[in-house]
Parts: structure tokens; C-alpha cells; sequence
């Protein structure tokens, strides 16, 4: 079983459509860690519920990222991790895990980059007036959500919708998108 690790920051319900769709035998996969950087955030929960194990972190508490990205690189290696996927993760990721990961680390991000990437995307769209946006993966690189492109899906956004709508139509495409490409990543059919 092909073994890969989630990070998250919050409340984790791309890690849980990851989770659930292994569980259904959509995805052949093994979730072996959830690496959060918030401790007490609510994908701790999520993942305790899916007996999968964390490994929470605060980020305050190394020197350097360098540092605890060290620490995580040991850790991932340990498990025998194979990828890496990122769900709501806000935090870049530095030389270390990219280099230990090499082309094994991927994001969801909620737009249709290189349209409203960073914080907020979803808020940025709703600001910005347009009309169709939605969820982008992409593999990671040094920069703030400008990885190479994998795959994309769109949301429209109609007269009256508002931020919360669009936030739910984003979280829905989100959660059958990520799992689909995880999929479409392990069984090799996307190169990079
Ligand atoms: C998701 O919408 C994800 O695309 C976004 O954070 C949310 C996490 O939700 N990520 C980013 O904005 C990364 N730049 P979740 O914790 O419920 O999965």
C-alpha cells in the first residue's frame, strides 16, 4: 500500500474526503500520518476518528524552519512515506522538505491559479466580482501557490450567491477533485 501523509492547518475536510475515499476503496492509498502545524485544530479530531496517527507541531517552538522541517523529514521517512499532500496547509514549504520530496509534494488551492493565489482565494474571487473560479492542484514549489499545474475544476458563481455559498461549492468540488488526482498520481498516470 502506498503510503502518503496530509498536512493541515485547520479544520481538515480534505483530509477527511481522502480518508473517506480510501476508506470506500475509491483511492488505494494509506494515510500513515497527518502532519499539523496548529495543534488543536480540528483535523486532529478528524484523523483520532480515522485511527490515523498526527504528529502536531508548533513551529514557534524550533529556531529555524529548517529546523522543523528536519525534524518532519526524519519523521515522514520513518513512516515511509511516499508523497506528500497538502490540505489546507498555510505555511510554504521550504529546501528541505522540497528536496527530500522532490516532486512528491502537491496542494489544493482554492481558485483557478495563477488567478487570487495566497490567503483567502475564496474571498479574493467573491471580492474581485468574477464570475467562474475554482480549485486548482498543483505540485509545490519554493513559491506562494506556483507549482505546475495538475488538474483544475470550475465553480460559477451566480447573482446572489455569497462568500459562504461560494466557500461550499469550492469545499464540494475540493473533496471530489483532490482524491481523484491523488488517485490519477499513484497509479502514475500523471507525470510531472
Ligand atoms: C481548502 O479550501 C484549501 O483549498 C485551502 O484551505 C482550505 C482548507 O480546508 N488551501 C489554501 O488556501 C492553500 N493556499 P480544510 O481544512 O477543510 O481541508
Amino acid at each position: 500500500m502506498r503510503k502518503i501523509a496530509v498536512f493541515a492547518s485547520g479544520s481538515g475536510s480534505n483530509f477527511e474526503a481522502i480518508a473517506a475515499a480510501i476508506e470506500n476503496g475509491q483511492l488505494e492509498a494509506e494515510v500513515a500520518l497527518v502532519v499539523c502545524d496548529r495543534p488543536g485544530a480540528k483535523v486532529e479530531k478528524r484523523a483520532e476518528r480515522y485511527g490515523i496517527p498526527v504528529l502536531s507541531f508548533n513551529p514557534k517552538s524550533y529556531e529555524s524552519k529548517a529546523d522543523f522541517e528536519t525534524f518532519l523529514l526524519q519523521q515522514l521517512n520513518e513512516a515511509g512515506i511516499e508523497w506528500i499532500f497538502l490540505a489546507g496547509y498555510m505555511r510554504l514549504i521550504g529546501p528541505t522538505l522540497l528536496q527530500g520530496f522532490e516532486g512528491r509534494i502537491v496542494n489544493i488551492h482554492p481558485s483557478l491559479l495563477p488567478a487570487f493565489p495566497g490567503k483567502d482565494a475564496i474571498g479574493q474571487a467573491f471580492e474581485a466580482g468574477v464570475k467562474i473560479t475554482g480549485v486548482t492542484v498543483h505540485f509545490v514549489d519554493e513559491g506562494m501557490d506556483t507549482g505546475q499545474i495538475i488538474d483544475q475544476d470550475s465553480v460559477r458563481i451566480y447573482e446572489g450567491d455569497t462568500k459562504e455559498d461560494l466557500g461550499r461549492k469550492i469545499q464540494a468540488v475540493e473533496h471530489l477533485l483532490y482524491p481523484a488526482v491523488i488517485r490519477s498520481l499513484l497509479q502514475e498516470k500523471i507525470k510531472r
